[in-house]
């Protein structure tokens, strides 16, 4: 069937519906992030408008890429591939949109009670009670029309990105649930400790169990696509699959190894974050020899091209994140502009990178037309990349010099004016960055909406 034909016969209403939330959200944030950073360049920037100051904005902006930008994206990537992997139709187009309409109300309402200041105060977890229960709910709506899509099947076979697709939502809505401590509307949160690890179980598995799979299944689902070969192995996929639940689930003490936790659970989670390497390596060999010597078709096609770049950041994370576990390591990366770096080499250099790489690959699958704009794609994708590796050079360089400082017992303030220079290359990168994530809302907007391009 030709992507014309496809587009008709499929509707494809809901991977649209998603794709335009990932693209106008990843606007939203990097506006939100750019604010977040002018503070650190220039305190008093903005400091009378109280519903974007920084404490307000930071989990603006967080909350903003986690759960507009880089889930949708990866979820709109999903709800193309699934339907067609399992040889059916999805479920229900009507629910499908209604889900991401109702997405895109719950990460409104997040961001108004972080504005209005009804932030619960924890970290990826600030979110109001209620806007916690209608994200849970925006998930449950996914996952019934993912699970009934599979159930429908006529395609036996699950292929590794179905697994991946599935794990991740579910395990999400639960790990939500329990991280957001649901129970205890009025604080959202335990006492003490207990409250500490309860959520970075959930912080890291958000990370974990759902941008890591969700990323992983579309590089699955496109790569071997895109270079017209088979996947080179799908034992290793497997492999992959269950080592990384194995592992990835229970490390995330390995924030909070400067506190009194148990020693027995620091040195659970120390372990498995160096034994991620397992499921990463197992990935990486798996999907590189996919592609060997096909470089010329990545290239060739856009969404690949973002989705391999995304593989490569993932090696670094990886290295990275399992060194950053080690006690030694962290006595000088912790605490400072080092995590910083880690996180957008993660989010967006990883998950994010991929997520755009999905919206591309289906975008002209799903209109039955070409891209608006390929150069458009092609400036993005040249705007994010110099954008996430200038951050990353430059927080790590920042967290070297902060680490150091607080290690010799430096006063704090001390550091501050040798920092300045770094913030104003980080608000510069991050210009491209936005510009990057608007430009990319127009090409895609286009591309959906006002795409007078022949028929494919
Ligand atoms: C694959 C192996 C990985 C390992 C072993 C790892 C390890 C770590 C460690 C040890 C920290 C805590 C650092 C500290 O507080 O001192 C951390 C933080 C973080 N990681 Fe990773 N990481 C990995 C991959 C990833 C990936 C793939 C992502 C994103 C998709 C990610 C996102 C983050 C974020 C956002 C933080 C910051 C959390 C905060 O706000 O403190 N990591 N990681
Ligand atoms: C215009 C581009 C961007 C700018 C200027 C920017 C800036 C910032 C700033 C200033 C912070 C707070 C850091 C702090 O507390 O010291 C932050 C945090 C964060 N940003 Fe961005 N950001 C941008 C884009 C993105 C994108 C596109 C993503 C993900 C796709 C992302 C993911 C994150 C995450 C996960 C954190 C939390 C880091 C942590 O807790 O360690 N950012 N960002």
């Amino acid at each position: 069937m030709s992507p014309a034909e496809e587009s008709t016969a499929h509707g494809n209403q809901t991977a649209k519906a998603f794709t335009l939330t990932s693209a106008m959200w990843f606007a939203f944030a990097t506006t939100f992030g750019m604010i977040a950073a002018g503070y650190l360049v220039a305190p008093d920037f903005m400091a009378n408008v109280e519903y974007i100051h920084f404490g307000r904005v930071r989990p603006m902006h967080v909350n903003a890429v986690l759960f507009g930008f880089v889930t949708p994206g990866l979820i709109a990537a999903a709800f193309y591939y699934i339907p067609r992997l399992l040889r059916t139709r999805l479920y229900s187009e009507r629910l499908g949109v209604f889900s991401a309409v109702f997405w895109n109300i719950s990460v409104a309402a997040g961001m108004a009670g972080v504005a209005l200041g009804y932030s619960q105060g924890r970290e990826y977890a600030e979110l109001p009670w209620l806007v916690d229960i209608m994200i849970v709910i925006s998930f449950g709506l996914v996952i019934v029309n993912f699970l009934m899509t599979i159930r429908r099947r006529t395609e036996p076979i699950l292929y590794v990105s179905i697994w991946y697709a599935a794990a991740a939502v579910v395990l999400t809505a639960c790990t939500y649930l329990l991280g957001n401590v649901v129970w205890k509307p009025d604080t959202g949160a335990l006492a003490g400790i207990p409250d500490a690890i309860l959520l970075w179980f959930y912080g890291h598995n958000v990370f974990g169990l759902l941008l890591s799979p969700m990323a992983l299944a579309v590089a699955y689902y496109v790569l071997p696509i895109a270079t017209r070969s088979p996947l080179y192995s799908h034992t290793l996929s497997l492999i992959g699959f269950w080592s990384l639940i194995i592992v990835y689930t229970h490390i995330g003490t390995h924030h909070l190894l400067q506190v009194p936790v148990p020693t027995w659970l620091k040195t659970i989670s120390i372990v498995d974050s160096v034994a991620m390497v397992i499921p990463v390596m197992v990935f990486l060999i798996n999907i590189w020899y996919t592609v060997k010597g096909k470089l010329g078709d990545v290239h060739a096609d856009i969404g690949a091209k973002f989705i391999f770049t995304g593989t490569i950041y993932y090696f670094f994370v990886n290295i990275q994140g399992s060194m950053m576990a080690l006690p030694d390591v962290q006595r000088i990366t912790h605490f400072n502009n080092w995590v910083v770096g880690h996180a957008h080499m993660g989010v967006l250099g990883f998950a994010g990178v991929t997520a755009l790489g999905g919206l591309y690959f289906i975008l002209p699958r799903i209109t039955g037309r070409p891209l608006h704009s390929r150069f458009l794609a092609d400036f993005q994708y040249w705007l994010v990349l110099i954008g996430i590796t200038g951050f990353s050079i430059v927080l790590t360089i920042v967290g070297l010099i902060q680490g150091q400082a607080w290690y010799n017992g430096e006063t704090l303030y001390r550091t501050l004016p040798g920092l300045q220079p770094y913030f104003i290359t980080r608000l510069s990168l991050g210009l491209l960055i936005m510009v990057g994530a608007y430009t990319g809302l127009y090409n895609v907007a286009r591309s959906l909406y006002f795409n007078r391009g022949a028929a494919a």
